[in-house]
């Protein structure tokens, strides 16, 4: 199939991309540059001799999207590209539905002028906010905590909303966990350009040294031992996801929302303790109050995955510290090479 990634240059998206490419799909990327670089592309061109096709272009220009669409023959999207940070959605609540949601409202447009209608949804776990019960199923109540989730939720419900009005559209909503990680052969791992929030992207930092000393927001979370939990899941499991749906899509239409995560929860006590051990580190850390957004555990229900799209997440803990820690070793190598 011809498959455009709107955002393709991001972390998810470029690895997506390299998989998709070896299942023989045709790829091309769609995106802004404003939070990828443009580097990634020369990352997986050298480690991989892998030529993949840019665009650059806005998915609120629905023009350049419907002539991109065109010109490739696109059959299929896959929709990464959207602002990501929950902090930032905190601050700037506007500028993230101004983003995501009229970002989305344009991809449709478009599609819908080129009779388009296969399309993967990049959503989120954020969509639930607190959880209610444990593991969170897709039927879990949708209560997002932070303008990010809830720009989410609002396309989600756009999608099903378009689905109701023509069913022929093909449309699976995949709501992410906590994707970490980089390819095994690229060092294209989580690097926004943008501030990094999440967890291991500022693990990174510490061991760069670009900061001192890691932040656990909270220690006071009703959890076993009072930080936050989430459902860390390997990037190339996650990758492995969207094949599954696109496969799924082929034979099925409709509206359809689906976690991506492993079933188990882990505390950023036990995060740092599996990172330490298993790499050889130390990550000096301290705590601070809890961060504004943020929920208290969060963990899949992965049956629906299992038996809608027949896929799981394989991959341990130990493999996800360790690819994140070789990620870290390649990009401080690369540095030293450039000189
Ligand atoms: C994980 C845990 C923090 C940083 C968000 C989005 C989600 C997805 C991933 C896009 C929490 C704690 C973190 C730090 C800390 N985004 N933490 N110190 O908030 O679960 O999810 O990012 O796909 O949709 O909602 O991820 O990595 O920011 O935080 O203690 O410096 O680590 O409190 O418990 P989060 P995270």
């Amino acid at each position: 199939m011809n498959i455009l990634l709107t955002g393709g240059t991001g972390y998810i998206g470029s690895h997506t991309a390299i998989t998709l490419h070896q299942n023989n799909h045709n790829v091309i990327l769609y995106d802004n540059l404003t939070n990828s670089r443009e580097e990634t592309l020369f990352k997986i061109k050298t480690s991989l001799g892998l030529n993949l096709k840019l665009v650059i272009g806005d998915v609120l220009d629905t023009k350049t999207l419907e002539d991109t669409l065109n010109k490739y023959k696109i059959n299929a999207v896959i929709h990464f590209a959207g602002l990501k940070s929950v902090d930032e959605s905190i601050t700037q609540p506007k500028k993230y539905f101004e983003n995501n949601v009229n970002g989305t409202h344009s991809l449709i447009k478009a599609m819908k002028a080129v009779k388009v209608k296969t399309l993967i949804f990049s959503s989120s776990a954020t969509v639930y906010g607190e959880p209610k019960y444990l593991p969170i199923d897709e039927n879990h109540p949708k209560n997002p905590e932070n303008p990010y989730g809830a720009s989410k939720l609002k396309v989600e419900n756009i999608l099903k909303s378009l689905s109701m009005s023509d069913p022929s559209w093909k449309i699976v909503c995949l709501r992410y966990f906590n994707p970490i990680g980089s390819h095994e052969d690229v060092n294209i791992g989580d690097n926004p350009v943008g501030t990094a929030n999440n967890l291991f992207p500022i693990i990174l930092k510490v061991l760069k040294k670009k900061i001192k000393i890691l932040e656990i927001f909270g220690k006071d979370y009703d959890t076993n031992d009072g930080t936050g939990i989430r459902d860390y899941i390997y990037i190339m499991d996650l990758v492995e996801g969207h094949l599954a749906a696109l496969n799924y899509l082929k034979l099925n239409s409709g509206w359809h929302d689906v976690n991506l995560g492993t079933g188990k929860g882990y505390s950023v006590l036990e995060i740092i303790e599996k990172f330490q051990s298993v790499n050889n580190v130390i990550i000096p850390f301290k705590y601070s109050p809890r961060r504004k957004g943020d929920v208290s555990e969060s963990y899949a229900d992965v049956r629906k995955a299992k038996e809608l799209l027949g896929w799981e997440a394989r991959n341990s803990l130990d493999v996800m510290c360790k690819s994140v820690l070789k990620y870290f070793v390649l990009e401080q190598t690369s540095k030293k090479n450039v000189f």
